[in-house]
């Protein structure tokens, strides 16, 4: 039997990643975790978030996955440090699309959307360091967007309001690039494209990450063979119609072989 891929996250946005994974990667076998009983994770001390994200790959590594990809910025900065140190599997974490923004950007502004831990986690500010003396970097914090996200809201006015309370002084500052920096904004691109209007790019880390999970596949040499459909079991620490209404939303739950279920973790 094939090895699994595991994939987490505080709740549904690591499906906008997972989602890219698989149309790189479709003879994978995978195993989503959406955490969200415990989402959001985004104003949680890194303590808190360590603690969460531990036992997610734990439950994992019983299920004899093969990698864990973090598919959570704010997981990622308060925890990939640790969980490497802890397991010795291939581990792949997110974080915000910083470098493609700042090494394209020709209005030498750009914004990040993203949340509390994310940005006070070393990668962002490690990675915005390096191009500040050329870039500005304007950040905000996304208060709201992750919850409404989780309750299936993804369009409407409240959404919009949301969006225009954060999009639109970043738009004034004259960015060219937007970048999503918590996987659970792509969920809301038509809003924010309201906004943003056609000159600024809207960026994310999905394609990076799918590269990267392909090039560890190879280089460790456990690419699964060809199988006739992708297998992907999506589980959730709460009651499942979110996660259920969010995969259909994001895959062609035909071209997949696919369940959904809640577990105690
Ligand atoms: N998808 C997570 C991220 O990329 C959401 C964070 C949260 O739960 O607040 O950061």
């Amino acid at each position: 039997m094939e090895r699994p891929i595991g994939v987490i996250d505080s709740g549904i946005g690591g499906l906008t990643v997972l989602r890219q994974i698989v149309e790189d990667l479709p003879n994978e076998e995978y195993i989503y975790i959406a955490d969200s009983k415990n989402a959001p994770y985004g104003p949680k001390s890194k303590e808190e978030i360590k603690h969460l994200v531990f036992r997610l790959a734990d439950y994992l590594l019983q299920h004899n996955v093969k990698m864990i990809v973090v598919a959570c910025n704010t997981a990622t900065a308060g925890a990939i440090y640790d969980l490497r140190k802890k397991y010795s599997i291939p581990i792949v974490g997110l974080e915000p699309a910083i470098k493609p923004a700042a090494l394209n950007t020709k209005t030498k502004n750009i914004g990040v959307l993203a949340t509390e831990g994310t940005f006070r986690g070393n990668h962002f500010i490690n990675t915005s360091n390096k191009y500040k003396d050329y870039v500005k970097i304007h950040m905000q914090v996304a208060k709201g967007l992750v919850e409404l996200a989780e309750a299936g809201i993804f369009d409407g006015k409240q959404v919009d309001d949301l969006i225009e309370k954060y999009v639109k002084p970043l738009v004034e500052l004259n960015i060219d690039y937007l970048v999503l920096g918590c996987t659970h904004y792509p969920l809301f691109y038509d809003s924010i494209k309201k906004f943003t209007g056609d000159n600024i790019k809207i960026i994310d880390s999905a394609k990076p990450v799918a590269i990267r999970v392909k090039d560890l596949l190879m280089t460790n040499h456990i690419l699964s063979p060809e199988i006739f459909k992708t297998k992907i079991q999506f589980i959730s620490t709460k009651e499942v119609d979110n996660l259920m209404l969010s995969v259909k939303k994001i895959f062609n739950i035909e071209q997949i072989s696919c369940v959904v279920e809640k577990v105690e973790i």
